[in-house]
């Protein structure tokens, strides 16, 4: 158990400690009357951590004044990742958001998407930097970053997420910085921004050898020069509250827990494991507190982000450090995290998204990735995306960065959805974010199915046997058995009239059952 204290921070002499910046402040209003119609917006945020909480209100105010005046005023908004109601709902409900990228979950920006009003780019979350350093996206307009502190010198303290502000800020022509007081100033020496990255062909290998280790600095440095407005805001995060754990997290929790300790046993891994990466979500906070109270101790953590899960691990001592880009708490874990930052800042590193999800380090280091996922077919190919093929649900987010190159790669999810009627074990995937070549556990309630060395044909008897859900078993053996006696190849059978024949049939009556 932690104890509270607190440590002082450079941030106890004030929030904004640079005197060229101070004279910069201005209201959300005057800040967001400095974003032109058709701008690239980069905003921070991350998992509902660390957005900019006042100018994107004022924008959407500002964009739903000029829609009124019959002007077109639209945004390209780029962000870490999904954010909150104040600023990709405000401005997907004006209708504010040409283009988004990359991961979101509103369910206003989710709609606009869907009904074809919003264009979405959907990337893995480490190629985002990249790709705007590379010049693959356009230019960058505007930086509208959360901060919780400017120092003398102008660099910046960042907040409860990094995502991709190193690289917003970088390359964007102008900066807002939003200064939120109420994150606590504990956060400063927290993060571990790297600077070292370069583009090829002069790239160097990334010197970060466990996942506990620091290879940056603290602070997140600025050019004061291109800081159009300095904001101050005092609100709190998104934090939404988790669901308790239901009898399918729990079991698809035990299920991976007792696959941990067959591996341990066996001797491919280690009783410490390897580095955990946990998904977003439900299960995989269950997962987490399954491993909180299993047989496992000094564990590390190489994940996106922090939830409530890991905090109880690292409050209990069975995780010994967590890295990751983001915060993602409920409001009670929250309130506990700020009252006990201090202890907690040797152990929690927060890093830019490149970082946290990149591919060179989650090969080197050997993660144990567990990601939830829609659906999955029989062959093991995964789609975490798509609802029924065509409709977006959030987005790829970091699930593809660590499941290609993962140690270990997991995906669970309950074995049906919307109460039974639709199998999330089909005959073929409507949408694959993750082929069967990055896929190697699969987990429902029903049973793990470890499909490491194993063929296609072999593949789909082990999914369907452990993991469908028995109202959906007969027809999917039915199905492979046709599909083989009528395939044109045996490698991997399918009756290409009737592999997405479920989904079809689920838009058509409500139900895939036949
Ligand atoms: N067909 C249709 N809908 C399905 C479905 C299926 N096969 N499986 C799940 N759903 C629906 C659920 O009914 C639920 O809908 P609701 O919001 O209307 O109730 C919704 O999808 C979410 O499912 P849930 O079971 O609550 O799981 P979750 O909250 O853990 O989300 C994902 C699951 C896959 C959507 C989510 O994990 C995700 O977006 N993943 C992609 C990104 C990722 O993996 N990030 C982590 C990497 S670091």
């Amino acid at each position: 158990m932690l104890t509270k204290t607190s440590a002082p921070t450079s941030l106890a002499a004030g929030r904004i400690q640079h005197a060229g910046l101070a004279a910069k402040r201005m209201s959300a209003e005057q800040a967001a009357a400095l974003i032109q119609p058709g701008w690239r917006v980069g905003m921070s945020g991350f998992t509902g951590a660390g957005y900019p909480k006042a100018v994107p209100l004022a924008l959407a105010h500002r964009i739903e004044a000029a829609h009124a005046a019959g002007e077109n005023f639209r945004i390209g908004l780029w962000t870490g990742a999904s954010t909150a109601p104040e600023l990709d709902g405000a401005l997907a409900k004006v209708d504010g958001i040409d283009m988004r990228l990359p991961y979101q979950s509103d369910p206003t920006v989710r709609a606009r998407i869907n009904s074809g009003d919003m264009q979405y780019v959907d990337l893995h979350l480490s190629h985002v930097a990249q790709y705007v350093w590379f010049g693959f996206l356009g230019r960058l307009n505007v930086a509208v970053i959360e901060v919780a502190g400017i120092l003398p010198d102008g660099r910046l303290v960042p907040s409860t997420s990094v995502g991709n502000n190193k690289t917003w800020i970088d390359l964007a022509d102008h900066v807002i910085l939003e200064v939120n007081s109420r994150q606590r100033a504990e956060l400063e020496g927290m993060h571990d921004i790297y600077y070292g990255t370069a583009l090829p062909p002069h790239r160097r290998p990334i010197p970060l050898f466990e996942s506990g280790q620091r290879i940056g600095e603290p602070y997140l440095r600025c050019d004061p020069a291109k800081v159009i407005a300095v904001v101050e805001t005092d609100a709190p995060d998104r934090n939404s509250k988790f669901a308790e754990p239901d009898a399918n997290s729990n079991a698809i929790a035990e299920h991976i827990i007792d696959f941990l300790q067959h591996e341990v046993r066996h001797g491919r891994l280690p009783k410490e494991l390897l580095p955990l990466q946990s998904g977003v979500g439900n299960i995989a906070n269950a997962v987490l507190a399954g491993l909180n109270t299993g047989p496992f101790d000094n564990l590390t953590a190489f994940t996106e982000v922090l939830q409530d899960g890991m905090l109880d691990m690292l409050k209990s001592g069975k995780l010994k450090s967590a890295s990751c880009t983001a915060l993602s708490l409920s409001p009670e874990a929250a309130a506990y995290f700020d009252e006990h930052m201090a202890e907690f800042k040797s152990r929690i590193i927060i890093r830019p998204q490149e970082i946290s999800n990149h591919p060179e380090l989650i090969r080197r280091m050997g993660l144990i990735a567990m990601n939830a996922m829609i659906e999955c077919d029989i062959y093991g190919n995964v789609n975490s995306t798509h609802v029924m093929g065509s409709s977006i649900m959030n987005g790829i987010g970091g699930s593809g960065d660590f499941a290609r190159n993962a140690y270990l790669s997991i995906f669970m999810s309950p074995s049906t959805a919307k109460g039974g009627a639709i199998s999330c074990i089909v005959p073929m995937a409507s949408h694959v974010d993750h082929t069967e070549h990055d896929v190697q556990v699969i987990v429902t309630e029903r049973g793990l199915a470890d499909l490491r060395g194993l063929a296609p044909q072999q593949r789909a008897r082990k999914v369907i046997d452990t993991c469908a859900h028995p109202d959906f078993r007969e027809a999917l053996h039915d199905y492979v058995e046709r599909a083989r006696a009528s395939a044109n190849g045996q490698h991997t059978p399918h009756l290409l009239t009737e592999a997405l024949g479920w989904h079809e049939r689920f838009l058509r009556t409500g139900s895939m059952k036949a």
